[in-house]
């Protein structure tokens, strides 16, 4: 190849490149800008529906909105099932010396109708918030509210018939 078929060549080049680039830019650049609605997939906006989530004691998972059963049932171990029982049958250790006795939480026919907001209510600040016996101890001062809500997420799981949304 000489000297200046080199150029020629690499000119040649040069400008097939450019060519290239400038089509290849334009033909990127239409379908570049829709691409941004579908890069987040819909589903955390539509799994938002619970306004208390808290962020700050949020599970580690990063399911700060969702209620975890799973680290609802560790919180239920240590401070419900000393009375409520390890799966809660209402026969925890404590439970022997209190009239009237915990609640059975695996007892579907009970638990099932009453709402999660009215559990809230009494776990978080205790059975004489809501005309039940003060035995059944507000932990609203020890758990947070998302912490609650797994608690009760936990308790659903333990229903029999099945709780149903
Ligand atoms: C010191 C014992 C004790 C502990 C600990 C305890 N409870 Fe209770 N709980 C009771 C008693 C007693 C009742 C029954 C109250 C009544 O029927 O008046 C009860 C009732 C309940 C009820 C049913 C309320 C109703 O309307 O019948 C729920 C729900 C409940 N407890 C959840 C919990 C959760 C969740 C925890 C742990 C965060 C917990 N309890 C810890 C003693 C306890």
């Amino acid at each position: 190849m000489s000297a200046i078929q080199r150029i020629t060549c690499s000119t040649a080049v040069g400008i097939a490149l450019a060519l290239f680039a400038f089509g290849c830019g334009e033909q990127s650049e239409t379908p570049a800008p829709a691409k941004p609605a579908a890069d987040k997939p819909a589903q955390p906006a539509a799994k938002a529906p619970a306004p208390a989530a808290k962020p700050d004691t949020a599970p580690a998972e990063g399911a700060a909105v969702e209620a975890d059963p799973a680290a609802g049932k560790a919180d239920y171990q240590i401070f419900c099932a000393s009375c409520h029982g390890p799966t809660g049958d209402g026969d925890g250790p404590v439970a022997q010396a209190l009239d009237p006795k915990p609640a059975k939480h695996s007892d579907g026919n009970y638990m099932n109708p009453l709402e999660d907001e009215y559990l809230f209510q009494v776990i978080k600040f205790g059975g004489a918030s809501v005309g039940k016996s003060p035995m059944m101890a507000p932990v609203g001062g020890s758990l947070s509210d998302q912490q609650i809500r797994n608690v009760i997420a936990f308790i659903r799981s333990l229903a029999d018939p099945p709780y149903r949304r």
